[in-house]
């Protein structure tokens, strides 16, 4: 497979709809959907949405009835990074290879935009059912899912702890929590939304579990990875933002090689967990492939 071809073929589809879901830059008030759509559309991978269609496919369900919660959580996704890039927070001037949002369009409105992408996703996932008659108790166990992902169990327990974690206190475990909520709770999420609207069974949905949560902290390691050597070309990030802001990274306390290999040893659990899947996986398997020796 080409990955990279296929990834786009989703990320076109999951563009289309984004457009259709997000408010025109001409509503009233113009500024805030003018932001919105600047922090969108701005060349993001679609990874997470792209593995929400993948994990129907993989349970043989119908990809186009999960683009609505697909898309959801790109919206989510993309309201963690505008607040994540925040002045109070990691400091970043690029992202996606523009200036961030709060540069182009001040803190407070980067802010606005985090707060109505987070609300619209929410608005998106509910509504994720109604064209396409999947179960409303289906749709209901996603919301909540999602939810708990981004919450202070997930995505924010991991922000806040990764804020406010001093360097000496750092060991292994506390690291492990940051990367598993941080960015593990929505790969982990985007993953069982998309089988769960998709029809997965018991079974089908624990093994996708497993590889999405392996999937998840290899994907923020090699974050952490790229953040010392990538190229700011190829990733639209500053490099050595981490050092910068003295966070606690894989690197920071394994160094680059033993991070890689980490990584490298999650990926694998990743893709042993779609040993009894056919190639109805395979773009789950070649995203892991790919996370290896990603470069942005
Ligand atoms: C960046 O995620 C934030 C992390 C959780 C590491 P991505 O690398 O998926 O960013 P985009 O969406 O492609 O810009
Ligand atoms: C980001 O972690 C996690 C979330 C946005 C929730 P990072 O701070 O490492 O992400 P980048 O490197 O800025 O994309
Ligand atoms: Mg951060
Ligand atoms: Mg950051
Ligand atoms: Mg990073």
């Amino acid at each position: 497979m080409d990955f990279l071809a296929a990834l786009a073929e989703k990320a076109h589809l999951v563009n289309g709809a984004l457009d259709r879901y997000l408010p025109g830059e001409n509503t009233y008030p113009q500024l805030i959907h003018r932001a919105m759509r600047y922090s969108v559309f701005s060349g993001g991978k679609r990874l997470r949405p792209a593995l929400t269609l993948a994990a129907a496919e993989a349970v043989k369900g119908d990809s186009n009835a999960v683009l609505p919660a697909a898309c959801a959580i790109e919206l989510i996704h993309t309201y963690s990074l505008v607040h994540d890039d925040l002045p109070a927070m990691d400091n970043s001037d690029l992202r996606r290879g523009r200036a961030t949002t709060h540069r182009v369009f001040g803190e407070g409105i980067a802010v606005l935009v985090g707060d109505a992408l987070l609300t619209l996703g929410f608005d998106l996932l509910s509504q994720a059912g109604s064209e396409f008659s999947i179960p409303p108790a289906k749709v209901l166990q996603v919301v909540q899912e999602v939810a708990a992902a981004c919450g202070t169990m997930g995505l924010i327990g991991g922000q806040v702890i990764d804020l406010t974690l001093l360097p000496k206190e750092a060991d292994e475990k506390t690291l492990d929590y940051i990367h598993r909520t941080k960015t593990g709770a929505l790969f982990r999420a985007c993953v069982r939304t998309g089988a769960i609207l998709g029809g997965a069974d018991e079974d089908k949905l624990r093994k996708l579990t497993t590889f999405a949560e392996h999937f998840g902290l290899a994907f923020q390691i090699i974050d952490d990875i790229l953040d010392v050597e990538g190229s700011p070309e190829k990733t639209g990030k500053t490099v050595g933002s981490d050092a910068r802001n003295a966070k606690t990274t894989y690197v920071s306390l394994f160094g680059v090689d033993e991070s890689r290999v980490r990584a490298h040893k999650c990926l694998d659990s990743a893709i042993t967990a779609l040993v009894d899947f056919g190639s109805e996986a395979d773009f789950l398997r070649h995203a892991a492939y790919f996370c290896k020796t990603r470069k942005f």
